[in-house]
């Protein structure tokens, strides 16, 4: 498969038992909290995520923790962020960085305690923003107690909540043929020998993460009894990690070979016995049923690499909307290359072909190289990274950002094998470096370690231009990206057109240059948008015609181009290389 890759008083007010979790930003006139009484909170928010070990370190060991990130929620306020998805901080081996999880119900020491936990969520809460937990529901630890158990026996009562299998047979040296052509994402076969008990077991990412069998009821109760233990604590939702490959093909089919090879040197296989199994939507179901038994709007995010806009619709649960709220749509924030007229398709897409339902555009994460590389041309980087902001906050969309893309935070991959720390990387070096890049220290300031961490050594090394792209250095600077993105997410909350207005292409034939226009509710003015993708200055002459939107006079909203600030006329604008415009119409 593609892996493309937080007081005693405090403590006892929010004890979980006592404290019933109320929508979490009604009425509540906060800087970073949504216009009241406009629909269901998520479908406004911007959610942020956290990689713990590279947000803020509280105690000098060189790692993030959750004290960190609670230092930093005036920071996340200021911001206008809503919510924060956390990526895993269970108790784990760390074998996948916390994406191996052996206790469920617990918080890995490294990152802080239960009761540190339950802190952030009451003072994330007293900044208005809720916090989503990181749900790894394909596969747990192999120190994981269930498996633990699973692998002591044949006979183990937990035996068939992983997947085991016989060897297909012997080689005439006497090695056990693994049952089929089933490849691991993170490289080499995905069956592993366990000489034991003399069964290989399925594991779709490393062999410490084996999948879970979800063909099992005993596996559905338990994870969904994890989830009401989180709900329980006030989280706010979970994005689901890797849903799409709960399930797996019954017969073991073999995949079909594509004919390439894949960056680990395996015969790479397209995965259609191992990802997106149709079953996966019953679960889904019953999931979103135990979600939405809790007050408070919580919502399911998933982690959907899907290759097509329908297969996307399926995971909302199509026109019944009772599945995920928020599948992820990485159909648009992965083109990973500037070609306006396949972002224009693609957002066409998801505002028209998923039934109603909101969609999510997410251009940076954990997994992939950050976007300021996959879209920068490396001369105009910065007025690129502008232009996917304006995407990401004046479309109709929900929108989901990675810690350090507000200011222009770089990937910074090891030099040497010897410094990669992803397994992925160790694995595939040197053709696959592994995320490490995109992983590195938030840039706060131009002190030791950019403010991160006290630790002489980091987890992984801060990035080398802290000393000039850091929160401390943007904050004053009003051309900086942060102050761009700030703009952004400000114009974006408080403006009714960009909230809730109907989006319509403009000038839709034009292959350089991404207009469009948010309709203004009654009484609102619309709102155009025009996104140059390429390397030249473009003029463009917009017509609202057919559009019911009347008028030809704007007002400059937003831009980085100076010449646009005092433009009048949607007939003749003239945007410079990259630039963005963000006009009203008057
Ligand atoms: C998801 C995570 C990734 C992890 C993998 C296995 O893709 O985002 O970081 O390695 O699942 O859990």
């Amino acid at each position: 498969m593609k892996l493309i890759r937080t007081l005693a008083l405090l403590a006892l007010i929010f004890t979980p038992s006592l404290w019933t979790p109320t929508p979490l930003f009604a009425s509540t006139p906060a800087a970073a909290a949504p216009a009241a009484g406009q629909g269901v909170w998520w479908k406004h928010a911007l959610i942020y995520e956290i990689y713990p070990r590279s947000f803020q370190d509280s105690n000098g060991d060189g790692v993030g923790d959750l004290k960190g990130i609670t230092e930093r929620l005036g920071y996340l306020q200021s911001l206008g962020v809503n919510a924060i998805w956390l990526a895993p901080i269970y108790p784990s081996p760390q074998v996948d960085f916390g994406y191996d999880i052996s206790d469920y119900e617990n918080i890995d020491p490294q990152y802080g305690t239960l009761a540190d936990f339950d802190r952030l969520v009451a003072e994330a809460k007293a900044h208005h923003i809720g916090i989503i937990m990181d749900m790894v529901m394909n596969h747990t630890s192999d120190k994981h107690p269930w498996f633990v158990e699973s692998e002591s026996s044949r006979t183990n009562p937990k035996r068939d909540w992983y997947i085991w299998r016989d060897p297909k047979g012997y080689t005439a040296d006497g090695k056990p043929i693994p049952p089929n052509n089933w490849i691991s994402a993170f490289g080499g076969s995905a069956w592993q020998w366990d000489p034991k008990t003399k069964q290989f077991y399925y594991h779709m990412f490393y062999k410490q993460q084996p999948d879970l069998n979800w063909r099992n009821p005993d596996v559905e109760k338990a994870m969904f009894d994890v989830c009401r233990f989180w709900l329980d604590r006030g989280v706010v939702g979970f994005r689901l990690d890797a849903v799409p490959t709960l399930f797996e093909d019954p017969l073991l089919r073999n995949e079909p070979y594509t004919g390439q090879i894949d960056a680990y040197g395996d015969r790479a296989v397209s995965d259609i016995y191992t990802n997106n199994l149709p079953e996966v939507h019953d679960v889904m179901r019953r999931l979103r049923k135990v979600v939405d038994s809790y007050p408070g709007n919580r919502v399911l995010i998933g982690e959907t690499y899907l290759p097509n806009i329908e297969e996307l619709d399926k995971w909302y649960g199509g026109a019944r909307h009772d599945e995920l709220n928020l599948p992820m749509d990485m159909q648009i924030g992965f083109i990973n290359k500037m070609d306006a007229s396949l972002f224009r398709e693609r957002i066409e897409d998801v505002e028209t072909k998923i039934n109603g339902n909101q969609p999510l555009i997410v251009f940076d994460n954990h997994d992939n190289p950050r976007s300021w590389d996959r879209y920068g041309d490396g001369v105009h980087n910065a007025a690129i990274a502008r232009v996917i902001a304006s995407i990401l906050f004046t479309t109709r969309s929900t929108a989901m950002m990675y810690y350090g893309q507000e200011i222009g935070m770089v990937t910074t991959p090891p030099k040497r094998k010897e410094d990669v720390r992803d397994p992925i990387g160790i694995r595939g070096w040197p053709k696959e470096k592994g995320r490490d890049g995109e992983r590195t220290p938030m840039q706060w300031d131009t002190s030791k370690n950019a403010g991160f961490s006290t630790a002489d050594v980091t987890w992984l090394p801060v990035a080398p231009n802290y000393k000039t792209v850091n929160v401390q250095v943007e904050e004053p600077d009003p051309n900086s990206l942060l102050n761009w993105y700030k703009k952004l997410i400000e114009m974006r909350r408080v403006d009714p057109a960009l909230r809730e207005g109907e989006e319509t292409m403009l000038d839709p034939s034009n292959p350089n240059v991404l207009s469009y226009l948010r309709e203004g509710p009654a009484g609102s003015p619309s709102i155009v948008v025009s996104l140059n993708f390429t390397a030249q200055p473009q003029t463009v002459s917009l017509d609202l015609a057919g559009t019911g939107v009347s008028g030809d006079k704007v007002k400059t909203l937003l831009t980085d181009d100076p010449s646009l600030e005092s433009t009048t006329s949607l007939t003749h604008i003239t945007l410079a290389p990259f630039a963005s415009w963000v006009g009203s119409v008057q």
